[in-house]
């Protein structure tokens, strides 16, 4: 999936990149429509585009990925739906994980294993184990994944750990979370139009840049990256504060 050499695209146009990008792929069951397939063969699209994105991270210089790739609402699509999306994902990790843990990237898991089927459970735990010491890329997966169960599973182990008030600070909160330990997402993706976060890294979301574009997440290729990549370049964040030209 990742080579060593690269090959998206040169990065000579980016001069800022972000570090920590994060992706709603959204717009495979349009995709498919559109072509008079069934939504199955949108997401398998989805998984190949996944790939290229990917690589693409890594020409670019972006050192983490989060993909929104299941969340814990996408539970209530029809039953053949959700049995086929974590299906692929089985069969994805099979035959991916060699080649992402030779390429250097590093797999963590957002959010709960507790109601996958099994076997899948075992094959994410152990894509986990197995790259755990890389770094040339990190690939936060979101699956099965809510941003709200999140923050109340961290405020949970904060309480069962018996955290006074006043170390329940920021800081503290942010290192309990799926992500702890990684930096808040500088930038989030969204394709296929739809203008909202949908419950992903409600948290963490907190002074990203966002980007949408109608363009479905199939068709969603390095050169679409490379301008929502562009794009965040020629913004100004704030954080709260003033630009320095306004100081
Ligand atoms: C949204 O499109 C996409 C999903 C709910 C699933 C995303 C999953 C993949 C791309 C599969 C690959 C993931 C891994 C980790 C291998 P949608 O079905 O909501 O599209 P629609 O809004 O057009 O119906």
């Amino acid at each position: 999936m990742v080579s060593a050499e690269g090959g998206s695209a040169p990065t000579n146009e980016l001069d800022t990149v972000p570090q920590h990008v994060a992706i709603i792929m959204d717009g495979n069951g349009r995709w498919a429509r559109q072509r008079g397939l069934p939504r199955l063969a949108g997401h398998r699209a989805g998984t190949e585009n996944l790939r290229r994105i990917i690589q693409a991270c890594v020409d670019f210089g972006v050192k983490i990925l989060t993909i929104y790739a299941f969340s814990t609402e996408n539970w209530t699509r029809p039953q053949e739906e959700v049995g086929g999306l974590l299906a692929l994902m089985s069969r994805v990790i099979d035959r991916e994980l060699d080649n992402l843990r030779k390429n250097g990237v590093q797999i963590r898991h957002l959010g709960s294993l507790d109601e996958l089927p099994p076997d899948l459970q075992s094959k994410i735990r152990h894509a986990v184990q197995v790259t755990a010491a890389n770094d040339r890329l990190v690939l936060n997966v979101a699956l099965n994944y809510g941003g709200r169960r999140e923050i109340v599973g961290a405020a949970q182990r904060m309480m069962r750990e018996g955290l006074a008030p006043e170390q329940v600070t920021e800081q503290t909160f942010s290192r309990y979370l799926y992500t702890g330990g990684l930096p808040d997402p500088d930038l989030i993706i969204r394709t296929a139009g739809e203008m909202r976060l949908s419950n992903f890294l409600v948290w963490q979301a907190a002074y990203a840049e966002f980007y949408a574009t109608p363009t479905y997440w199939p068709d969603f290729d390095p050169k679409e990256f490379r301008k929502a990549l562009v794009a965040y370049g020629q913004r100004t964040r704030k954080f709260g504060g003033l630009p320095d030209a306004d100081r």
